[in-house]
């Protein structure tokens, strides 16, 4: 818990990338620092810089949605974070450097959490926490390790967004197979 907020106040005054200069808000995490269950996104968006809070546009009350239908939970019971702390502009993706510069923010906080289950959103966050280059297409599907904590792959909220009733089902899917392991004990 100290070294959750040790590494979240470093966050609120990181100058290591040039998203620094842009950012209205550090974007750390939402919910529960006890959580079982972690959802990993890719990088705050519009909303999320201004709010200061993960998923709190379209695709996080799809998230929500999702969460509340599928596992029976809200939002405040899970652990919610993105592998990059700060907008980039335009929501253009990452660079690399950016990437290497926020992830032991993320390393860290797993750690931290020691979540059961991680379900990575979308696929960046799928290759930055599983370390592939695969799309999140091909990877669903089946659950993976990183280190002690199961991982399930999910689409992207904006992509169930844009993908209509057959991409959510597929989302629906992997929550399910996350709740099985949440159950399970695994
Ligand atoms: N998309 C993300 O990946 N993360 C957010 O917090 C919002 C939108």
């Amino acid at each position: 818990m100290a070294l959750l907020a040790e590494i979240e106040a470093d966050a609120r005054a990181c100058l290591a990338c040039p998203l620094a200069e842009s950012r209205t808000n550090v974007v750390f995490s939402a919910g529960s620092s006890q959580a079982e269950l972690m959802f990993v996104g890719e990088a705050p968006g519009h909303d999320e810089d201004l709010q200061g809070e993960p998923f709190v546009g379209r695709s996080g009350r799809l998230l929500d949605r999702l969460i509340g239908e599928e596992l029976g939970r809200d939002r405040s019971s899970c652990y919610i974070c993105n592998v990059i702390k700060c907008r980039p502009p335009g929501n253009r993706n990452p660079t690399p450097a950016e990437v290497a510069s926020c992830r032991h923010y993320l390393d860290t906080q797993v750690a931290a959490v020691r979540p059961r289950v991680i379900v990575t959103l979308g696929n960046f966050a799928a290759r930055t926490v599983l370390g592939t280059d695969e799309t999140v297409t091909k990877l669903r599907g089946r659950s993976y390790r990183y280190e002690s904590t199961v991982v399930v792959p999910t689409f992207h909220p904006s992509y169930g967004l844009r993908g209509g009733a057959t991409v959510v089902a597929e989302m629906r899917a992997d929550l399910v197979r996350a709740k099985r392991f949440l159950a399970s004990g695994t």
